[in-house]
């Protein structure tokens, strides 16, 4: 099956991104291996073609044997026709673990190469383990320089067709493109109508760095997540007004800030429902509503924040972007 889904072109690298992407955390990690491969499959046969993984995830696994399968059955032609992407984790933020951590991914996900991959937190840790929360003891400072060298080699081997960020403040961006021989063709940030994160849209903008949105519908359930987006009481008045869903107004309005945007279901029909938000548009007054919404991360990333760690606070952490 064919799909409709809008692309857009990453500056840096020429590639193209499709617009919606499909989601793979889900928290515990590893906890439904077998419904996330499914679902993913499911995914590939509506026309889904944007997977975003991590190697915290625990989803590489399952999405590279879905993959497999919908090579094998013919719902693709060819692994060309899809955009994955992977994220390193703080523990192997260290610059002669990045390369070792991508190949393991790639082994994972039984492909040769990453359409992207991300630096997943803009904070290092200690070797070997891949949990969130990170230890507080185990939290360390991220070398910027040398780490986006290891990832700018990932991509010189071909390994990783564009590199990016995630969860990078302007401060942050700015710092890495003072030095970066090739510019992050990402920001990955949280974005939804109740943290609508106008000030990094507008600097990558500006700078060419194209943002992709997760927890567009505030994660609900997760540990990253909140119950407020889906609770929203000027979200729910427009999805009745509209005959849509809360999902389909939350992802409509994302796709209509010109980002792409992640979402994730497990379930047959909130996977096709999410899809149907490219032939209808919210009104004049429906975006004024939704601007003057009360703004809140849904994740401030205390977990990351440590007395003794590289981050006294999250005002720190997000250089006051919260
Ligand atoms: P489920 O997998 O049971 O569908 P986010 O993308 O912001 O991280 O949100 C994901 C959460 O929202 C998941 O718990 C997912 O649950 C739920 N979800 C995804 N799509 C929809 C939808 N269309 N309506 C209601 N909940 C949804």
């Amino acid at each position: 099956m064919g799909s409709n889904i809008p692309t857009s072109t990453l500056r840096s690298t020429d590639r193209t991104i499709p617009l919606l992407g499909y989601g793979t955390a889900e928290y515990p990690f590893g906890a439904s291996i077998e419904t996330m491969k499914e679902s993913i499959l499911h995914a590939i046969e509506l026309g889904y073609r944007h997977f975003d993984s991590a190697s915290l995830y625990q989803s590489e696994v399952p999405l590279g044997e879905a993959i497999s399968d919908a090579l094998r059955l013919g719902l693709i032609k060819s692994r060309d026709e899809l955009f994955i992407t992977s994220k390193l984790w703080c523990s192997d933020g260290h610059k002669d673990l990045v390369l070792p951590a991508l190949q393991k991914t790639l082994e994972n996900l039984q492909l040769e190469y990453l359409d992207l991959y991300l630096i997943h937190w803009p904070v290092s840790s200690k070797p070997g383990e891949y949990v969130l929360p990170v230890k507080e003891k185990d939290l360390l400072p991220m070398d910027f320089r040398s780490v986006w060298e290891a990832m700018e080699e990932c991509h010189k081997l071909g390994l990783a067709k564009s590199i990016g960020v995630s969860n990078f403040s302007c401060k942050k961006l700015e710092n890495l493109l003072a030095t970066a021989k090739i510019p992050p063709a990402v920001n990955q940030v949280e974005i939804s109508p109740l943290w609508q994160q106008k000030k990094i849209r507008e600097f990558c903008e500006e700078k060419g760095i194209h943002v992709t949105a997760y927890s567009p519908l505030g994660a609900k359930g997760m540990l990253w997540g909140t119950n407020n987006v889906m609770e929203c009481q000027v979200l729910k008045e427009i999805a009745a007004a509209r005959g849509k869903s809360m999902a389909q107004i939350c992802l409509r309005w994302v796709h209509e800030q010109g980002v792409s945007v992640l979402v994730k279901s497990f379930n047959k029909e909130r996977i096709k429902q999410n899809l149907d938000i490219f032939d209808w548009k919210l009104s004049q007054e429906d975006l004024k509503r939704i601007s003057q919404i009360p703004q809140q991360r849904a994740y401030v990333a205390a977990e990351f924040v440590s007395e003794k760690g590289p981050y006294k606070s999250v005002v720190e952490f997000w250089d006051g972007e919260i």
